[in-house]
């Protein structure tokens, strides 16, 4: 049986540095676990005998490719398409309607999902405008998708999916008019995934590069961080999102106690955020 590198408590707080500092994730100290079952295989395909040697090493490097992988194997990327599906149904069925009519002189939409992923959730927003919204195919609408990892990047940029991805919140409806099955995989259709822009963005860097924004997706991400990062994130945002525009958290996530310029807006069984009229 294979032997499982371990990881000391000094070398996890270097990890846990080394995390915050380039994504401003917080580890916390009881997925030691993780940084040994992630961090292994990448210890072992660039030929050290274990973690704590590839720390060493790390630590007398000036951050680069190594730094890079192994902040991304500490990171989460778990997604899945329509996760969560009400903040979905609250886009089809209230808040692209609203935002469709305000918007129809200027005939333009921006969408941005803050942190990506593999793509599922950019690519369900795509398939509700392409299925619900057709009169939206002639405006201007910036799907826009973004990640800090050019690893999951390209992955998403693909829209490719294994079996076990495909069957994650996705109807078999929609999986059958917009992919095709390859040997084991499933491939998103050519037009659904040109309606996707990918970028590469560290939310707690510059969004320099991005639009006024419509609608943000910043999901799921939100409980990585700490008070200090997220009320930052959030005061970001209400500056990038345009003031009658709409934020979705993910179902853990709340701008409550954190920012009061956001107002709590249910539709149905679906939370997002607005702001008030005076923000
Ligand atoms: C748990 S996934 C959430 C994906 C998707 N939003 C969802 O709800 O299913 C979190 C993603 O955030 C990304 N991430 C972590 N820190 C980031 C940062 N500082 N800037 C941008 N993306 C980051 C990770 O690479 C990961 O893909």
């Amino acid at each position: 049986m294979k032997q499982i590198m371990a990881v000391n408590t000094t070398d996890f707080n270097y990890l846990r540095q080394l995390v915050y500092h380039h994504s401003a994730v917080v580890l916390h100290s009881d997925k030691t676990y993780l940084a040994e079952l992630h961090l292994q295989p990448i210890a072992e395909s660039a030929g050290f005998a274990s973690i704590s040697e590839m720390i060493a090493y790390l630590k007398t490097q000036p951050f680069d490719g190594l730094h890079i992988q192994t902040v991304e194997a500490l990171v989460t990327n778990e997604t899945s398409f329509f996760r969560d599906i009400y903040p979905f149904e609250a886009l089809k069925q209230f808040v692209l309607p609203e935002l469709s009519k305000k918007r129809a002189v200027e005939r333009s939409l921006n969408i941005w999902c803050a942190a990506c992923s593999h793509g599922q959730e950019p690519y369900s927003i795509a398939m509700i405008i392409r299925e619900h919204f057709p009169m939206l195919a002639s405006w201007s609408v910036r799907l826009i998708a973004s990640d800090f990892s050019s690893k999951v990047l390209a992955r998403a940029r693909k829209g490719r999916y294994n079996q076990l991805e495909i069957k994650r919140g996705l109807p078999k409806t929609l999986r059958d008019k917009y992919f095709q099955k390859l040997e084991n995989e499933w491939q998103i259709h050519e037009h659904i995934r040109q309606m996707v822009e990918f970028h590469q963005i560290n939310i707690v860097q510059s969004w320099s590069s991005l639009p006024k924004i419509d609608i943000v997706f910043l999901r799921n991400i939100l409980i990585y961080f700490d008070m200090e990062t997220k009320k930052a994130l959030l005061k970001k945002v209400k500056q990038q999102l345009r003031p009658d525009g709409y934020l979705f958290l993910g179902s853990g996530e709340t701008t409550i106690n954190l920012d009061n310029s956001f107002e709590r807006i249910q539709f149905d069984k679906s939370i997002c955020y607005r702001l008030h009229d005076n923000s």
